[in-house]
């Protein structure tokens, strides 16, 4: 990616001193970004949560290298097997190709940088079939829900073997049990350590059950205003739902949540 930059680093991702703003049209600039830092570790999820404008989908947009920064550094760290760092974005937005079948969106995260196999088809395939989208395979996106449209972004996501996952609000057009699911989904694949994911949500109790990190993005330039570690006590192991049901869950859910709307009373004038 255009913005990254082979510097040494042990983390997946480093954000060093970004800063970012826009020119409008009346020729004003508006700082988004001023000497943010930020780290990802191996493994990690972190949830970014913030209102609605707060910069989150720019600072997504920055990381991916859609987005040039005005300064500062966006550092991709190796793959395990010492390959360059690869980051996979799937958008607020799921931007399917309209003239490419389901089964060929979703394998497009990959043609990106290499030759599909038929290996990358049939793992496509059995993807696509555990989110309840076999029948489409030969579809068109045009034929296809939103939630179901999400859930082939999201294959196509997954299926790059990414060292670092953004997802922007990925799971808002689903139904609850879906919606679950794609969490859990989410969460095992960063448990062999070689995948990180930043996540990209205004659900609060999602960003509780899912991360192992809740950052709050607010201000204008926007700094971290909170950076809380979640530690839940599951009964068994952690999942979408057994998160949902820790002892801890309410009280980070109040916490959060007066941080946002703090934020809101000092930002929203
Ligand atoms: N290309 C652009 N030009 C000018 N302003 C922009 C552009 N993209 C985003 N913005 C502004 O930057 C702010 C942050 O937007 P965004 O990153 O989409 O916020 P979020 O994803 O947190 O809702 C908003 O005020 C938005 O209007
Ligand atoms: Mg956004």
């Amino acid at each position: 990616m255009s913005n990254s930059q082979r510097v040494e680093t042990s983390s997946p991702l480093e954000i060093n001193q970004l800063s970012h703003h826009f020119v409008l049209e009346n020729g004003e600039e508006l700082r988004l970004f001023q000497f943010l830092n930020f780290v990802v570790e191996k493994g990690e999820i972190v949830a970014v949560v913030g209102r609605s404008g707060a910069g989150k989908s720019t600072l997504f947009n920055l990381i991916s290298g859609l987005l040039k920064p005005s300064a500062g550094q966006v550092i991709l760290g190796d793959a395990h097997n010492g390959a360059p760092g690869r980051i996979a974005y799937m958008l607020q937005k799921d931007l399917l190709l309209p003239w490419r079948t389901i089964l060929d969106n979703a394998l497009l995260g990959v043609e990106l940088y290499r030759k599909t196999t038929e290996d990358d088809r049939q793992r496509a395939v059995k993807m696509l079939a555990r989110y309840g989208l076999s029948s489409v395979e030969n579809a068109y996106p045009a034929s296809l829900s939103g939630g179901m449209k999400q859930r082939v972004a999201l294959t196509r996501t997954l299926l790059c073997d990414p060292t670092v996952i953004l997802l922007d609000e990925p799971f808002s057009a689903l139904d609850y049990e879906t919606r679950l699911m794609l969490e859990d989904d989410v969460m095992n694949l960063t448990k062999t350590g070689d995948t990180s994911v930043i996540l990209v949500t205004h659900d609060i109790d999602e960003a509780i059950a899912m991360s192992n990190r809740v950052v709050l993005l607010g201000g204008r330039p926007a700094k971290i205003v909170m950076n809380q570690t979640i530690t839940l006590t599951t009964q068994g192991e952690r999942t979408a739902v057994s998160a949902r049901g820790a002892p801890e869950f309410h009280d980070y859910h109040t916490q959060i949540w007066n941080g946002l709307r703090m934020n809101n009373v000092t930002h929203g004038k």
